[in-house]
């Protein structure tokens, strides 16, 4: 019981990891403002189902174990940077829907291309935290 309950939050955690990474990709070899307003959703929804499924974990260990587990040395460093991506990626997720044009050449590609570095950040933080937790 306790396996599928984590295994069901981690199901939902990668593929909101898949959805953070490609929606910046595919956006930026795209054009269009209806394409890009709808990948704006995409990555603002995806990171925000990062946030809840990683709360998930934490949710499951302490209703399922009563306690969380010991997040400490290199597994916290790892915690802090997705946790950081997160909070900026939303932001920026934010941020893109509100511009009122999003076909707007190059600043719109940096925000992006800051999408996609996020995304690559949190993933690469995922390895360190799986295995110094
Ligand atoms: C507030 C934000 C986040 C929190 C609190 C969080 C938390 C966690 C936790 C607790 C695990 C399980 C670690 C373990 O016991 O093995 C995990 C795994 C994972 N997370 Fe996150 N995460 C967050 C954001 C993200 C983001 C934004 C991505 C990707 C872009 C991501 C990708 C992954 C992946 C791929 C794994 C599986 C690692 C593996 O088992 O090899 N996470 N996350």
């Amino acid at each position: 019981m306790v396996e599928l309950v984590y295994t069901l939050v981690q199901a939902v955690h990668n593929l909101g990891a898949v959805a953070v990474v490609a929606s910046p990709a595919v956006a930026l070899g795209s054009r269009g403002e209806g394409g890009q307003r709808r990948l704006a959703w995409v990555l603002l929804a995806a990171w925000g189902l990062q946030a809840a499924s990683g709360a998930g974990f934490a949710a499951a260990s302490y209703g399922l174990k009563g306690a969380l587990p010991e997040v400490e040395g290199v597994a916290l460093a790892a915690l802090v940077v997705k946790m950081a991506a997160t909070a900026s990626g939303v932001t920026l997720g934010a941020a893109l829907l509100r511009a009122r044009r999003l076909a707007g050449g190059r600043p719109r590609a940096v925000a992006w291309g800051l999408a996609l570095g996020l995304a690559v950040a949190a993933l690469l933080a995922a390895a360190p935290l799986r295995w110094y937790l």
